[in-house]
């Protein structure tokens, strides 16, 4: 299956950012064998649609209810209206900021489902977790409690990120990697049959050009979510071409 590489913007981005997602657009088309997206904030996604027709946008998060007395929410249905056509749901950041539990997570990556997005789960461990010899428990519980019990159709993938390499530089060794990639592929298809192995497990961590290759050659990666290596092109491509 192709490698997805997905660049997760965080809390960055706005109209004068629209020329570097038009050029990372017109990039994304000299690797076809790499299929590639951008999550932005929800504020950019319609006119990053705009200006970006061959790179699907996809946004960061989203409410579990279509519409309502939610302030400051955005529903899965409001992402599909301004063009996204993915989100990311469970991202550490919001687990930890926003106490999001496991089944919150399901709901949500449910509800974006429900309303024709793919989805990214996220997953993954605290540092002092790893320390603690904990980091499958955490990892596969959080696999177990974030997933749906059925799935049909290629519209979900997970993101495994350790969240002590978020934004550090830090990566995990490599037979670390190969060994929670593996226990979540093995989750995959103890649940969901044969179609587990057609869930792409992406790495998301302090993935930059430098490392890329080497992570997206361990087994059971099948591509990366990216943070401040996708900011722009320049940092982007050697991703997308390491996982051409
Ligand atoms: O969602 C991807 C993000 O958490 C990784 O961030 O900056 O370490 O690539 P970064």
């Amino acid at each position: 299956m192709r490698k997805l590489v997905v660049g997760n913007w965080k809390m960055n981005g706005v109209a004068s950012d629209l020329a570097e997602i038009a050029a990372i657009a017109e990039k994304s088309l000299s690797y076809p064998a790499v299929e590639s997206a951008l999550c932005l904030p929800a504020t950019l996604i319609s006119r990053a649609c705009d200006i970006a027709q061959d790179l699907p946008i996809g946004g960061q998060d989203c409410h579990i209810q279509p519409s309502g007395a939610h302030t400051g929410c955005v529903s899965a249905d409001m992402l599909v209206d301004a063009g996204a056509s993915l989100t990311i749901v469970g991202h550490s950041e919001r687990r930890a900021a926003q106490h999001e539990q496991d089944h919150e997570v399901l709901a949500k990556a449910q509800a974006a489902h429900k309303a024709g997005l793919k989805v990214i789960i996220c997953v993954g461990e605290t540092l002092a977790e790893r320390d603690a010899g904990n980091a499958l428990h955490i990892v596969l519980g959080q696999v177990a409690g974030s997933l749906p019990q059925n799935i049909s159709g290629d519209w979900l993938s997970v993101a495994y990120e350790p969240v002590w390499a978020i934004g550090t530089g830090r990566i995990p060794e490599m037979a670390d990697v190969r060994e929670m990639h593996g226990a979540i592929r093995a989750a995959l298809v103890d649940r969901y049959g044969t179609i587990g192995n057609s869930v792409r497990i992406l790495y998301g961590g302090s993935m930059n050009g430098d490392n890329a290759a080497e992570l997206l050659a361990v087994e059971n990666v099948d591509g990366g979510l990216i943070g401040g290596a996708s900011l722009t092109c320049a940092k982007f491509e050697p991703i997308l071409a390491a996982a051409q």
